[in-house]
């Protein structure tokens, strides 16, 4: 995306759609082409496109489809696409974007990108002399693997290591013993379920003569602990301060929390459900497979044994508040839906992303985003109070309010002593009265 003119998005949520599309337009973020399918809705699924996606199709699920600015990430500048449907989160995106964007944007790094593969063995009757076998002929695994998809090879990836893992028969719980054999694949700009379970499926037999034993499953492993996305962010404390607090007192207390998410799996896992808040929104808008990320995102929360927070916080040498995400996040630029659904084919113009690799170092800043707003909230004054103009706005709705009683019916309800559906109900019918 070339440099957005954020003059022109100031007060972007109060805008009506069309001036929001307009405005967008003007800042530079869209083209003429995407302004005019955004006001004639273009990002919705066509039915011959969803009849086609799966069985059974009957209809159409549709979520909100939002923005979050600010976002400075190795330099680059994103606004960035959100399907979500929880009031509050895009918001909150952006507000903790623009803070680290005054504290230099976030920076990020990825390991090489390889998917793993697995074949798991079973009833191999000398496992020593079969892991022997199998590492004496890695190349030949290799070459078998790459001769199973041999487009991904052409296109400069391809099947590059074999490793064998060996799960001991476990007596309590009655499971026998496995051997598994795990290669990992570069699947270069593709998430590359297929090329990983094309290449299992092709190297089983081999596997089996090697070894004498029989292939249970060949499949790939969403926990893709070879592509792992990190993202820090350093914040000085002179832009923490917050109410009574001082920017000390927020750092501080948001290291705590950190602390107790650490060592708490009850907290960990909604520390890391307000992570996956930013991250699913990005991974669905993309056209990615949301719950390849999210199960893997959760595995390695508890790679250390325990189930743990993924993000870590803590003060740096200057005194300012550092934050670090590290998630796998194998997500495709091309393949799956993505280049059939006009939403994420919008998506791949608005965020501008070359390759799956940056947009992974997006997802990943998003996800640390969305935290440092949740903890900063919730050390400090709560999440309640920013929840609850968003909440007036959904009673207002499910009332039965239209246009501009909408606003109306939520001023009264922040007002009222009891936010719930029947006060909205009775204010709109005073209204309509
Ligand atoms: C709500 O969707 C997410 C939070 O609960 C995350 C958190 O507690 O860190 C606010």
């Amino acid at each position: 995306m070339s440099p957005v003119d954020l003059s022109k998005l100031s007060k972007f949520y109060k805008k009506t759609k069309s001036e929001k599309i307009d405005s967008l337009l003007q800042a530079g973020v869209i083209s003429k082409e995407d302004a005019t399918l955004l006001s004639e809705n273009g990002l919705e699924l066509p039915d011959e496109i969803a009849g086609n996606m799966i069985e059974n199709q009957i209809g159409r699920y549709s979520l909100p489809y939002g923005v979050a600015f600010h976002f400075l990430i190795d330099g680059k500048d994103y606004a960035v696409p959100m399907a979500m449907e929880e009031p509050s989160v895009v918001a909150a995106a952006s507000f903790a974007a623009k803070i680290i964007r005054e504290a230099g944007g976030f920076r990020t790094s990825l390991t090489d990108r390889r998917m793993i593969g697995q074949v798991a063995l079973k009833s191999v009757p000398d496992v020593q002399k079969a892991i022997q076998n199998i590492e004496q002929h890695t190349e030949e695994v290799l070459s078998r693997a790459n001769e199973a998809h041999p487009s991904i090879v052409k296109r400069g990836g391809g099947a590059r290591e074999v490793h064998v893992r060996l799960l001991e028969a476990d007596t309590i719980e009655d499971t026998p013993e496995f051997l598994v054999v795990h290669l990992h694949i570069e699947t270069l700009e593709a998430m590359g379920a297929n090329i990983v379970n094309t290449m299992m499926e092709g190297i089983a037999p081999y596997l089996e003569e090697l070894t004498g034993g029989t292939a249970l499953m060949r499949i790939l492993s969403n926990y893709a602990t070879e592509c792992l996305a990190t993202a820090e962010c350093r914040i000085p404390t002179r832009l923490l301060k917050h109410g009574s607090f001082t920017g000390e007192e927020v750092r501080d207390r948001m290291i705590e929390a950190g602390h107790f998410a650490w060592a708490d799996p009850y907290r960990a896992v909604t520390h890391n459900k307000g992570i996956m808040n930013g991250v699913d929104a990005v991974v669905l808008a993309s056209g990615n497979d949301w719950r390849a990320i999210e199960a893997g995102a959760h595995a390695y929360a508890a790679k250390s044994g325990q189930y743990r927070a993924l993000s870590r916080w803590k003060k740096g040498e200057n005194g300012e508040l550092v934050g670090t995400l590290t998630l796998p996040l194998p997500v495709g630029a091309v393949g799956g839906s993505i280049g059939i659904h006009p939403a994420a084919q919008f998506t791949k113009r608005l965020l501008g992303y070359e390759s799956a690799a940056e947009l992974e170092r997006i997802i990943v800043s998003v996800g640390l985003a969305q935290n440092f707003a949740a903890m900063r909230a919730l050390v400090t004054e709560g999440i309640q109070k920013g929840h609850m103009g968003l909440q007036a706005r959904s009673l207002a709705i499910s009332a039965g309010a239209k246009g501009a009683d909408i606003d109306k019916v939520v001023n009264q309800l922040k007002e009222a002593p009891n936010m719930n559906l029947a006060t909205a109900k009775d204010i709109l019918e005073n209204l309509e009265n």
